[in-house]
């Protein structure tokens, strides 16, 4: 049975379908390493959970889950993968090697790792701690018994952090390339541990902006997308069945009309507010109540502000303001604008024409790789009905 969940990611019973798309991460997963690309909010973190679970039923197999959201430079990335593998019985002999030596020091403070430009220039010197700290990592994971899947959650923000410490990428370059290293030794042997890179802005885009391509071009990148209509529907009745909401197929056909991109966290967030309707008038649902939760969900935005604070978090101040701009410009026409308009909003801080441009190509990469807009001919429009409705009424 299908829990009504809107926000936190869901596991068990409450996850709904991907069927196609677990089998697709089992299979291509065994041959290469992923990289797993969808906007926010389309349930890539729910989905990798499935994956931890069904990899775990399998005898001889393991899986850590791992998110880097929190890490605020490489010892906090670190300290995340030590803790995920800690909270995994079967990788407790490897990572007691990680509760030792330099790599511990450094996760307790006791080894300060100072890293400016400066010292990553220096980084071939010897007596490197975070040098150490990475190689005592990798072989810990080369330790690990048996086969493993390790997902690894918005790795991009983490990559986008190091790149906003040290502009011109040096730390990004270097921690990508022990990445890389940390995957390629498995392929070149046989291969038992398998990465699932997962994050909402694709690596591929921040990659290819930041000449940082060649680190991650072993990975196999898998799309995750919205539910089908049909599978849309599925849910809908699966979440009714539950509780105990009668919803007509003309209701549920409104429902999908009125959130028009069928990513599971609108479907939810929506029949949360018609739940409430339901409650209150305790009769059948109607095709005006379908309107009625519409504007009650953007009313309390409280699902929405994640969409415009997450911008901050990944761009910084100065780039976000600049998105939140273009967005709310987008927001006003259903139909979008189009690239020529929003470089001249632009143009009021950004004079030179080449820089302009540069910029706005990767912004709109970003916006659209994140899932808020989409490219239609010349014009950029938004994915989300709701996110444009949201959009609208607080910044357009
Ligand atoms: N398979 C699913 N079944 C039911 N609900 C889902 C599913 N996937 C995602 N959701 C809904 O979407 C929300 C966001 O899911 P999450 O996995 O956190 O997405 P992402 O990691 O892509 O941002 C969840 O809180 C839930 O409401
Ligand atoms: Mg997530």
């Amino acid at each position: 049975m299908v829990a009504n969940i809107v926000g936190r990611a869901v596991q068990g019973e409450d996850f709904f379908d991907r069927v196609e798309e677990l089998q697709k991460l089992k299979e291509e997963g065994l041959r290469q390493h992923l990289l797993l690309l969808a906007p926010r909010r389309v349930g890539k973190t729910s989905l990798l959970h499935r994956l931890a679970t069904v990899t775990r039923e399998a005898a001889g197999w393991s899986a850590a889950y791992c998110s880097v959201e929190d890490a605020a430079d490489e010892v906090g990335f670190l300290r995340s993968l030590t803790e995920a593998l800690e909270a995994i019985p079967a990788a407790k002999p490897s990572v007691k090697k990680l509760r030792k030596g330099r790599l511990d020091k450094i996760l307790q403070g006791i080894d300060r790792v100072k890293l400016g430009p400066l010292e990553v220039a220096r980084s071939h010197a010897n007596d490197d701690p975070l040098d150490d700290a990475l190689r005592q990592m990798r072989a810990a994971l080369k330790d690990l018994p048996g086969h493993w899947y390790l997902l690894l959650d918005e790795l991009p923000l983490f990559v986008l952090r190091l790149l906003q410490l040290d502009a011109d990428g040096a730390r990004a370059r270097r921690f990508l390339q022990w990445f890389r290293r940390v995957r390629q030794n498995e392929v070149d042997s046989v291969m038992t541990l398998h990465w699932v890179l997962a994050g909402s802005i694709g690596l591929d885009t921040v990659a290819e902006r930041y000449a940082l391509t060649d680190t991650i071009n072993d990975l196999q990148i898998v799309r995750l997308g919205p539910f089908t209509e049909p599978t849309a529907h599925a849910f809908l009745q699966a979440l009714s069945l539950h509780h105990k909401v009668t919803l007509s197929e003309d209701v549920a056909r409104a429902i999908c009309a009125r959130v028009g991109w069928l990513i599971p966290h609108h479907l939810q967030a929506l029949f949360s507010e018609l739940r409430a309707i339901h409650r209150e008038a305790g009769c059948t649902l109607t095709l005006d109540d379908v309107g009625t939760a519409f504007s009650r969900l953007l009313d309390q935005s409280l699902h929405f502000d994640f969409w415009q604070q997450r911008l901050d978090k990944e761009l910084g101040a100065q780039r976000a303001r600049r998105a939140r701009d273009l967005l709310g410009y987008c927001a006003q026409d259903p139909n979008g604008a189009t690239t020529t308009t929003l470089e001249l909003l632009l143009g009021k801080e950004l004079q030179d024409t080449a820089d302009r441009a540069r910029e706005l190509r990767w912004l709109l990469k970003v916006l659209k790789s994140d899932g808020y807009l989409r490219e239609e001919g010349e014009r950029w429009v938004f994915r989300s009905h709701l996110l444009r409705e949201y959009w609208m009424r607080k910044y357009a």
